[in-house]
């Protein structure tokens, strides 16, 4: 039996990586430790709490003492680090909580995973789950490779950038085996409702305005949530050690593009006619310092692994809107308590 660590395993990309883990491998035991932040929801894993080869711990990556004993006490074999402040607007309004989660965090994983694999690190793996924001923004054409220089650009961007440095300087300077992978937008069941998406469908069932950031001409690259999961399995069994992988959806869409097919989606789904939610279209003030667009060269781990998305956009699309129509109690819960504060400080004046 081996000792995995999942962290941020109550999150949208979290939750997933562990459903796929503790029925996939029973042999390994997963350990999922997360903070229960506004992201983190045990509901998303409600049909994996019982089995035997999974344990759930509530507990904060920035507090050391705490992970230390907890790396001391199961002994890990491998980690897969997901656990994050993740939402880029809130990054805009509180740095501060990003360089502790993010960047603190991690070293307090690396030194933790350093310790108890002091006296032999083989067959043992830190993987650091990043994002292709790192890169910076790219104008109408190219696309980033993993050799492209960091270049980040928001508090969040800059925070996972941080992180991603910490582990090479590990790596090169203790030998600790971390791989490192940087993914595109993820789409698909259980995502906070602060993202474009599910944030959208939310808004559009509800009959409420569509804040699109400036223009709506900003681009991003989508990934079903399930396809990273199965890319996340790939490199962690077989990525060498000190290696990077950069995973993408091949599925650049103009925000302005994706919302509307969301409304055509939705306006069917929910009998209203054709058209009817394009109305709730509103362009507000930009983000500031909006990427413009971001698009992944995945021709590595399609290369080396085999790896390449599984799901079709039109299929993971409807997919994802049936989950949140099908999910409204899931939604209740989500968007009760903080969540009316959230959007009236970040939308209210906008
Ligand atoms: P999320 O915000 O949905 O989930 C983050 C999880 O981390 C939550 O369960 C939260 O409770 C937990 N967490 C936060 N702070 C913690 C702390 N101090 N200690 C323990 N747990 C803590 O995020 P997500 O969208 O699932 O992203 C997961 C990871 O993948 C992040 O590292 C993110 O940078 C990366 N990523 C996300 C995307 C995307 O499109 N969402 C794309 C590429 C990479
Ligand atoms: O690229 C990977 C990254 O994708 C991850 O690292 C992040 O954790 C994840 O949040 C996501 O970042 P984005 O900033 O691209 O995602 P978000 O859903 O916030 O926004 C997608 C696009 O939609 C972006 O161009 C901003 C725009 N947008 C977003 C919101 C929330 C709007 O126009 N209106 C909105 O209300």
């Amino acid at each position: 039996m081996k000792n995995i660590l999942i962290t941020g395993g109550a999150g949208f990309i979290g939750s997933h990586v562990v459903r796929l883990f503790v029925n996939k491998y029973p042999d390994y035991h997963i350990f999922n430790l997360d903070k229960l932040t506004y992201a983190g929801n045990l509901e998303n894993l409600a049909d994996v709490c019982d089995k035997p080869n999974y344990t759930f711990v509530k507990g904060d990556i920035e507090d050391l003492g705490f992970v230390m004993e907890l790396f001391r006490k199961y002994r890990f074999d491998g980690v897969i680090h997901l656990a994050a402040e993740s939402h880029v607007d809130r990054s805009i309004e509180d740095p501060m909580t990003f360089i502790h989660t993010n960047v603190l965090g991690t070293v307090h994983l690396l030194n933790a995973a350093r310790e108890i694999w002091k006296d032999s690190a083989d067959g043992k793996k830190f993987y650091q789950i990043s994002t292709d924001e790192v890169y910076g923004a790219l104008g109408d054409t190219g696309s980033f490779s993993e050799t492209t220089p960091y270049n980040p650009h928001s508090p969040y961007s800059a925070a996972k950038a941080s992180a991603d440095h910490f582990v090479r300087a590990y790596h090169d300077t203790y030998k600790l085996p971390t791989v490192i992978s940087n993914c595109s937008n993820n789409y698909g069941p259980n995502q906070f409702p602060e993202k474009l998406i599910p944030l959208f469908i939310n808004n559009i069932k509800n009959n409420k305005p569509l804040p699109v950031y400036g223009k709506g001409l900003n681009v991003r690259d989508w990934l079903y949530v399930e396809d990273h999961a199965e890319a996340i399995d790939l490199i962690f069994h077989h990525a060498v050690p000190g290696s990077t992988y950069n995973i993408g959806g091949n599925n650049e869409w103009k925000n302005i593009d994706l919302i509307k097919k969301l409304i055509e989606i939705m306006d069917r789904k929910l009998g209203r006619p054709e058209g009817e939610s394009l109305k709730l279209i509103t362009y507000v003030t930009d983000r500031a310092g909006h990427d413009f667009r971001y698009a992944i060269d995945a021709s590595k781990v399609k290369e080396d692994l085999g790896w390449m998305p599984k799901v079709k956009f039109d299929e993971g699309f409807e997919k994802t809107v049936d989950w949140y129509l099908a999910n409204e109690e899931w939604f209740n819960h989500v968007t009760s308590g903080e969540y009316a504060e959230y959007y009236e400080k970040m939308y209210g004046n906008r």
